[in-house]
């Protein structure tokens, strides 16, 4: 059955650039980002593994883990890395699964046969310490993602779980959020002492908590 958001990611084992792992154990009390790419050796994907490898730090930062996945065997990531490091400047820190017997892939859904009936597409899940999904994305081969964003919606999602308020169109780090409409007013102000700017009942918007 497909996925959807909330469920359990389902666990697997897998062999990666950095070992074997069992996902659910590999992730521990992290956020986790899994991430699929179609293929080794081609354009975008190299750009997209360069730029995470860049943003490894954000990731830190933001408790998440990061790996990626492709159906290619292990020797092919591993060969391929040399190129990323080459041409992108940055050399690959985190695993990438070798899926080559599309495990992983089929489990996720990330092969979408009217695409493309031998590789992944792009997708994206954001699965976090409970292990459950919180974001699905699903990205073209011809299109490379924006790693900014899924940043974005990182930084969203935990807003959300530690401070009871929701982000607004195009929010940035720092811009006014939303408290979420299933909070009374009574109780946000417990919350927000400061109080908020209600443009309407439902509409409460208050400067980003720290
Ligand atoms: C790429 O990563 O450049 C790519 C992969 C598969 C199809 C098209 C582009």
């Amino acid at each position: 059955m497909a996925i959807r958001l909330g469920d359990i990611a389902p666990d697997f084992s897998a062999t990666t650039t950095q070992g074997p792992i069992r996902f659910h154990e590999w992730i521990g009390d992290s956020w986790c980002v899994l991430f699929s790419h179609p293929k080794d050796f081609t354009p975008v994907c190299t750009t997209e593994l360069g730029e995470t490898a860049r943003l490894k730090p954000e990731f830190d930062k933001r408790n998440v883990k990061i790996v990626g996945l492709s159906v290619d065997p292990a020797d092919s990531h591993s060969k391929w890395a040399e190129d990323i490091k080459e041409t992108q400047g940055h050399a690959l820190n985190f695993p990438v699964i070798a899926d080559a017997d599309r495990k992983v892939s089929d489990l996720y859904g990330m092969i979408h046969p009217n695409a493309n009936d031998t590789l992944t597409v792009r997708s994206v899940f954001i699965i976090d310490p409970k292990k459950k999904v919180r974001l699905m994305l699903t990205y073209p081969a011809s299109t490379g993602r924006n790693f900014d964003e899924i940043l974005r919606v990182i930084d969203s999602l935990q807003l959300t779980d530690k401070h009871s308020v929701a982000t607004p169109v195009n929010w940035k780090q720092g811009g006014d959020v939303i408290i979420v409409p299933s909070l009374s007013d009574e109780d946000a102000k417990k919350k927000f002492p400061g109080g908020w700017k209600a443009l309407k009942p439902y509409l409460r918007v208050v400067p980003q908590p720290k």
